[in-house]
């Protein structure tokens, strides 16, 4: 085993914050069972104490430590995906900290299945909290150098594992209230797991009926500072030609149209595949974001249920930079 991934699990014994690598963001761990530590987790990304954190397993562990009356569909979908990008929400065992599941009964679990984030938990040998590891309301990391100049030394160490590969935030599904909820969308989307649940899932909708706490949920989240400003491909050209006569330059992230040859924008092409385009999602916004332009003007992807999870991504961005109509830009 790596000597870094050694001394990250000795860390974190000692009560330190460790940034890893997932595949498919950066987390910011601490020893789950340790409260002291947990609190560190909020201090570090300014979040708000009663926001409840993922649970990272390593393969070894019994669920059954972590979770109680654990349902026969939470064991079907844990076999399937795990080691990989999907967070189960359950009823918590009594081990779990209340610092950990923000008060709640239930808690979130996901084993991750990148390699340097598998070493790190083996050798740290229990239950690993972590938050993506960016500060509160912006942009999850995908780099390690995005987590250092988010979080700088407020984390005693950073596990470079390279890009993460998938790009967003893993799906979460909430299995602790009979049905089966989903509560943010993920690259595992929801007709996969309904295949091997066999049941269809339910959409989390706060104004129906009460619902845990999602931080995710919040409309301002993932968040540039920059305004941003979701385009359909037909008006696309129009909306920048607009910017240049008015003498603004924007960066624009699009995936159907190249650049054209006129403008004065800065573009940034991603993938037309729902993978691809989540892979370079949010370094491409977090570059974007520094350069100080007018907007970030992104290029509507298709609907659809290959693209959820990435328009829920966009949503959020585009309500969290604050850009309320057409006049700002
Ligand atoms: O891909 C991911 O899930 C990344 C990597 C690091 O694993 N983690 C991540 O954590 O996105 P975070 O804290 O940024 O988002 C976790 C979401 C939050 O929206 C939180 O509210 C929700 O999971 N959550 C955690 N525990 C919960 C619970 N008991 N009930 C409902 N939602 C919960
Ligand atoms: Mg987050």
């Amino acid at each position: 085993m790596h000597s870094d991934v050694v001394r990250a699990a000795e860390l974190l014994r000692a009560g330190e914050l460790v940034a890893f690598p997932t595949e498919t963001v950066y987390g910011l761990g601490a020893d789950a069972l340790n409260p002291s530590a947990i609190a560190k987790i909020f201090a570090a990304k300014g979040r708000p104490a009663d926001h409840p954190l993922i649970v990272h397993l390593p393969p070894s562990a019994r669920l059954d430590d972590w979770a109680r009356e654990v349902p026969s569909g939470a064991r079907r979908l844990a076999e399937a995906f795990w080691p990989g990008p999907l967070t189960l929400i359950l009823q918590r065992q009594s081990q779990v900290p209340d610092q950990v599941t923000g008060g709640q009964d239930t808690v979130a679990l996901r084993v991750p299945r990148h390699p340097v984030a598998l070493d790190f938990l083996e050798a740290f040998g229990s239950g690993i909290a972590a938050p993506s590891a960016n500060r509160y309301g912006r942009i999850s990391p995908t780099l390690a150098r995005h987590v250092v100049e988010e979080l700088g030394s407020a984390v005693s160490m950073v596990l470079d594992g390279g890009a993460c590969e998938v790009g967003i935030e893993s799906t979460i599904v909430d299995l602790s209230r009979g049905e089966a909820v989903l509560l943010r969308p993920g690259l595992i989307g929801a007709e996969r797991i309904e295949s091997v649940l066999g049941r269809p899932l339910s959409v989390a909708d706060a104004l129906a009926k009460p619902a845990p706490r999602v931080s995710g949920s919040h409309a301002a989240h993932y968040a540039p500072g920059t305004p941003l400003r979701l385009v359909r491909p037909d008006r696309l050209r129009e909306v920048l030609n607009a910017q240049r006569h008015a003498g603004h330059r924007c960066a624009v992230i699009a995936y159907s149209q190249p650049a054209f040859a006129e403008s004065p924008h800065v573009w940034r092409m991603l993938a037309a595949d729902p993978a691809g385009y989540a892979h370079d999602l949010y370094s491409a916004l977090r570059e974007l974001d520094s350069m100080g332009l007018r907007a970030i003007v992104v290029e509507l992807p298709p609907e659809g249920e290959a693209w959820r999870a990435i328009l829920d991504r966009l949503f959020r961005s585009a309500a969290g930079s604050g850009i309320a109509d057409d006049d700002r830009l």
